[in-house]
């Protein structure tokens, strides 16, 4: 099978490192890739935005399975143009892309669906913004309707702050959406979904903000480990039940069946598990830890779910214990950053990258805000956490930053449910 991977990010090294480990691959490819991706699979230059540039790519390289990692090309129907020059592809249908890329659009299917999920409001007038904003709090959520790389959120116990972030993205012609606040703590879960049968993967818990203890501004994800000790047994089964497999089965009653990664995003409250959000493809950084447990050969699997038999794929297999990554940010991040800087260490064994390339003297060097992903494994959270951090040490960057208790309170028994 010649599998072509669309993307730059870590999640994407992770995912090119997974599949170069399937006999089943008979060759690989990355577009466009990083330094890290390039090691491993040939690199292509490609506009990830551009549908029919992806599409073109995939036949003339004569990939047999297409796997598009982030949400833009997704949202922009990369895979419809992939499906529909007779090339399988691992990834959901511009339609179905939308339960990511409009609030608005994933909050209709979730009431459709009857699926547990915060209350909100959607404000595109500004003279209406006062009255919303009276009726949410004391703490206030408010969003970006669109695509915004998890950075379009404030979650604020300051009124004046959630009007000014309200105000920027209405400002800037986006509407805007209030959420009631959700309590408790976070989970991501990913589900492989071939438009029918759902086959949920382990579940992860990703670091949003940029510093220690939560401080700082959201960003893309700072780390994550796998599995998650504090979650009821339970958990995957319900989250499955009562809200994966209800979406997608209201996706296909609407003619737009969900075909790849269906990222939930929840809050642990008092109440049950609630939808934070859902993505349309593998979370960054959370994939890094759930791929490094993965045993399961991931062509076959990522194939399976692109060509409709998931159903009589094999059930999954997973190695024991536990992984974490800390992901290694550029000076500046998540603002403006600064780049071109040569990275140390960034070849060894567990160091994912994301915001990497080559220079033309072999040196690697950062050209991204996220730009690597240090991935540590261990038979407990504990151990996992120091193969990380230790790694993380070895590696090189002026200016860099990191946080430092990805996992700490988890592996402490600290994470308590509400
Ligand atoms: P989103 O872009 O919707 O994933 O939101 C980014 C982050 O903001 C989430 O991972 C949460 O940490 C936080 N967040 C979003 N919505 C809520 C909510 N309704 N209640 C509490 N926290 C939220
Ligand atoms: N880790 C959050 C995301 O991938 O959106």
């Amino acid at each position: 099978m010649r599998v072509l991977v669309i993307g730059s990010g870590a999640r994407e090294h992770a995912l090119v490192l997974a599949l170069s480990h399937d006999p089943a691959v008979t060759a690989l490819a990355c577009a466009p890739g990083n330094a890290g991706t390039a090691a491993v699979a040939e690199s292509y230059g490609v506009d990830v935005a551009t549908s029919s540039s992806v599409a073109a790519l995939a036949q003339e390289w004569r990939a047999d399975l297409v796997v598009i990692g982030p949400e833009v090309p997704l949202v922009a129907g990369a895979a419809d143009a992939v499906r529909a020059a007779g090339i399988a592809c691992f990834g959901p249908s511009a339609a179905a892309a939308r339960i990511e890329g409009s609030k608005a659009f994933a909050k209709e299917v979730m009431a459709a669906a009857g699926v547990p999920t915060a209350h909100s409001e959607i404000v595109d007038n500004p003279a209406k913004l006062d009255a919303a904003l009276s009726r949410f709090g004391p703490t206030w959520v408010v969003k970006d309707d669109g695509l915004a790389a998890g950075k379009g959120v404030a979650v604020t116990t300051d009124l004046a702050a959630a009007r000014t972030h309200a105000m920027t993205l209405l400002d800037g012609g986006h509407p805007v959406l209030l959420e009631s606040f959700l309590d408790g703590p976070e989970a991501s879960l990913f589900c492989l979904v071939d438009g029918t049968t759902v086959v949920p993967l382990l579940p992860a818990q990703d670091f949003k903000r940029v510093g220690d203890d939560d401080a700082g501004p959201n960003t893309g994800g700072m780390g994550a480990y796998a599995p998650l000790p504090w979650a009821p047994s339970r958990l995957v089964d319900d989250v499955v039940a009562k809200i994966v497999q209800p979406v997608v089965e209201e996706l296909a009653a609407r003619d737009t069946p969900f075909s790849g990664l269906l990222y939930v995003g929840l809050a642990i409250t008092s109440d049950g598990p609630q939808v934070i959000e859902f993505n349309c493809r593998f979370g960054d950084p959370e994939t890094q830890v759930v791929l490094a447990l993965l045993r399961t050969p991931l062509a076959g699997l990522l194939n399976a779910v692109a060509t409709g038999t998931l159903a009589s794929h094999p059930p999954l297999e997973w190695h024991d214990g536990h992984a974490v990554t800390v992901v290694i940010a550029a000076e500046g991040y998540p603002g403006p950053i600064r780049s071109g800087d040569v990275i140390a260490g960034a070849e060894a064994h567990g160091v994912l990258h994301a915001g990497t390339r080559r220079r033309d003297d072999g040196a690697i060097v950062s050209s991204g805000g996220r730009v690597l992903s240090v991935v540590g494994t261990g038979p407990t959270l504990t151990a996992a956490r120091e193969d990380a951090y230790r790694k993380v040490t070895d590696v090189h960057l002026a200016g860099s930053h990191y946080r430092t208790d990805i996992a700490a309170r988890a592996a402490k028994g600290e994470v308590t449910l509400p």
